[in-house]
């Protein structure tokens, strides 16, 4: 089992967020789309003036997966207003959990998806939602293994390529502490 460490992000943090999340957006999504819708999403979400505003909104909080010293995954998380959608105040988004391709397969995803779990716990969210492209099975196949289930769907913009992301939602049983 490797040793990972969970760190937040921060604002000097911006180069590496920036290389890794356009490796893992690459990796994951190059497949299956054109070069130029490719670049235009890379360019337009991954760059260091965005991403240094969203590490910068209060209600958003970035995690990198550490392995020693080398960032091999990373979480995003939106609270109230920074969410994509619905925007409530008892709801947490995962707005990205992304792993390099290398090291997948061995629960650092895992890792990752329980850290938001906790700190939407922490915060007494009552449910956790996301978006995942309806083709990629594979993060479809770890979302419900982690029991969430579909309660809608939206289009979603990929260069000029309208695709559908299903959205899926975590209801957040109160945990029992025994008395
Ligand atoms: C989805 C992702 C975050 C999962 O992370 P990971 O580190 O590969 O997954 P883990 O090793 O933590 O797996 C945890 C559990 O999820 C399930 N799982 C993970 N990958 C799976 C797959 N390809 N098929 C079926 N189940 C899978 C497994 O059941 C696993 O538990 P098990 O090992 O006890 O069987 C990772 O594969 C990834 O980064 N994919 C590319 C990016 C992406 O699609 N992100 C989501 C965008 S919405």
């Amino acid at each position: 089992m490797m040793a990972i460490k969970l760190i937040r992000v921060n604002k000097s943090d911006v180069t590496t967020l920036k290389n890794l999340s356009r490796q893992t957006f690459i990796e994951t999504f190059a497949s299956d789309n054109t070069a130029e819708n490719m670049q235009y999403y890379l360019d337009k979400s991954f760059n260091e003036e965005k991403l240094t505003e969203e590490i910068n909104n209060p209600n958003s909080a970035f995690y990198f997966a550490m392995l020693d010293n080398q960032p091999i995954g990373h979480l995003k998380l939106n609270f109230g207003p920074a969410q994509t959608e619905l925007k409530e105040n008892n709801g947490v988004e995962v707005e990205r959990i992304y792993v390099l391709k290398d090291f997948q397969g061995q629960k650092v995803g895992q890792l990752l998806f329980d850290k938001a779990i906790q700190i939407a716990r922490d915060r007494n969210a009552e449910y956790i939602w996301l978006g995942v492209w309806e083709k990629n099975l594979k993060a479809i196949a770890f979302y419900t293994k982690n029991g969430f289930v579909q309660f809608g769907a939206h289009a979603f913009l990929v260069g000029d390529d309208e695709q559908i992301d299903i959205m899926m939602k975590l209801v957040l049983t109160p945990v029992i502490s025994p008395s």
